[in-house]
């Protein structure tokens, strides 16, 4: 409640009574609602990609990453819309939670899809996701990894890879040092795809990531997401 309370009197002072009418219509109306259609698209579908889950139920430490939350699906789609899948093309989610990018990158045709998660408990419930829906699905190879993605080595062949802002920086930090290694030994063109780039600043400066795109969404004004599709030069 204090929270809540302290929260609405820096929006009024920072944005004044339009802000905090604009702030209620998002976390009370919009985001409600937009969660509503998404379970109901879970239930027709028979899956279960929308409830959001801390890691902390999942009896694993809050500071080794962000809680599971699904990308948008409209928001996913559009970005996928922009790239022309090949055959030996690899997807790869790095903190893949329920999997529902996963799914979404399985109506193309990709060599073959994997997921890596923290958690074991969220790489079932993607995994029985998949197993649900495969039938429909163009790509027909799944693989789901449990690891911190600190500890994770990029497969040679993996050529596009997701992330949702699901980590610090010191483990983006890393992984993306992996990600040089693994190009290292397999040079390839890997397109790098950065939902909701926190540490955008940060990458572009220490990884020398050249951006080649940048999505935007509009939420009926009410905020705005972004997407950044990068290469690595
Ligand atoms: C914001 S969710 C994104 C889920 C999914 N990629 C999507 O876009 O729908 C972040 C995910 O990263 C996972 N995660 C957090 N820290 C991690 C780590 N250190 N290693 C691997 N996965 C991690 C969480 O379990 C969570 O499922």
């Amino acid at each position: 409640m204090n929270d809540m309370l302290s929260k609405i009197i820096s929006t009024a002072r920072k944005e004044g009574l339009f802000g905090v009418l604009r702030e209620a219509i998002r976390f009370k109306i919009y985001l409600p609602a937009r969660s509503i259609w998404n379970i109901a698209l879970d239930r027709y579908h028979k899956i279960d990609t929308e409830e959001i889950v801390s890691l902390n139920s999942l009896g694993l430490p809050e500071d080794a990453g962000e809680r599971c939350e699904s990308t948008p699906i409209g928001e996913f789609l559009q970005i996928m819309r922009r790239f022309t899948i090949g055959p030996n093309d690899v997807f790869l989610d790095i903190g893949s939670g329920k999997g529902r990018t996963v799914l979404l990158a399985g109506r193309y045709a990709f060599k073959r899809i994997i997921g890596v998660d923290i958690s074991m408990e969220l790489n079932a419930v993607a995994e029985k996701n998949v197993r649900t829906l495969r039938g429909k699905l163009a790509c027909k190879k799944y693989e789901f990894v449990t690891s911190n993605a600190l500890d994770y080595k990029i497969p040679v062949d993996v050529t596009y890879i997701y992330l949702f802002n699901p980590f610090s920086y010191k483990v983006l930090n890393s992984v993306l040092c992996n990600i040089r290694e693994s190009i290292a030994l397999n040079t390839r063109d890997v397109t790098l795809i950065y939902y909701n780039p926190k540490y955008s600043l940060e990458i572009e400066k220490e990884h020398k990531l050249v951006k080649i795109m940048s999505v935007e969404f509009n939420h009926w004004s009410l905020y705005k997401s972004r997407c950044f599709v990068y290469k690595f030069a």
